[in-house]
């Protein structure tokens, strides 16, 4: 490829430790980090402005291409806006968790954010989070992470960053979005070919963090 820098790609399921991972590994190296996540949520925020049923696939399709996503990729303070508006807080509530799956399996969906995706990723120099960022966004990734955990630890981290919401009813939301986000026809969530898997369930984040990074001087000392 014509690419200049390094595409890290690290997917995994929900509360898997994607996200403080990724931004951690982005930090300590200097790279730019991208949320794809973020991404899904802001289009969903904006088919609910809009008044889309999230359920009526052709109605979302048919409106994919309209709200104009703008990503910033500081890891230290990462933005997204719609149209001109920070959402970086709404996309986060749970309007938009419940109804970011339906509209993550339209295919005119993926195919409108993956354009984004490839855009922003430009020359590299960055780290990609998502569901199929190895398998689909950037096969060609110099360095692929596949990060799990139990369940019951990933709800428990989720709840926490939601503020002390019910770890039960959490883990039932990651778990039905899994099976959503796994089965889906379009781009499912899976381990991509040459993917390292983690599971991080016994680890802290900094340990994760040390792992991702000594792959990664492991690939560049071998170029
Ligand atoms: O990582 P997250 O929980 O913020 O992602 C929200 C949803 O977005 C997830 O349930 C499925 C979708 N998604 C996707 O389909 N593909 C990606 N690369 C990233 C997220």
């Amino acid at each position: 490829s014509p690419r200049t820098g390094i595409v890290i790609a690290l997917d995994g399921p929900s509360g898997s430790g994607k996200s403080s991972t990724s931004r951690g590994v982005a930090t300590r190296l200097g790279l730019r980090y991208l949320d794809t996540g973020a991404m899904f949520r802001a289009m969903t925020w904006a088919m609910l402005e809009a008044g889309i049923d999230v359920h009526d696939a052709a109605a979302v399709a048919a409106y994919a291409t309209t709200p104009q996503l703008v990503s910033g990729t500081d890891p230290q303070a990462p933005t997204i806006h719609v149209d001109g508006v920070d959402v970086g807080e709404a996309i986060r509530g749970e309007a938009v968790t419940g109804a970011v799956s339906p509209v993550s399996t339209v295919p005119e969906v993926r195919t409108r954010l993956l354009e984004l995706q490839r855009e922003i990723i430009g020359d590299g120099d960055i780290v990609v989070e998502g569901r199929d960022i190895g398998s689909v966004v950037a096969p060609d990734a110099e360095v692929k992470l596949y990060l799990t955990a139990d369940a019951a630890a990933r709800a428990a981290r989720r709840a926490l960053e939601e503020g002390g919401s019910d770890v039960a009813a959490t883990e039932a939301s990651l778990l039905a979005r899994d099976a959503i986000d796994s089965t889906r026809k379009a781009a499912p969530l899976t381990m991509p070919d040459g993917a390292t898997h983690i599971d991080t369930t016994a680890y802290t984040l900094d340990q994760v963090i040390d792992q991702v990074i000594a792959l990664v001087q492991a690939v560049q000392g071998s170029e």
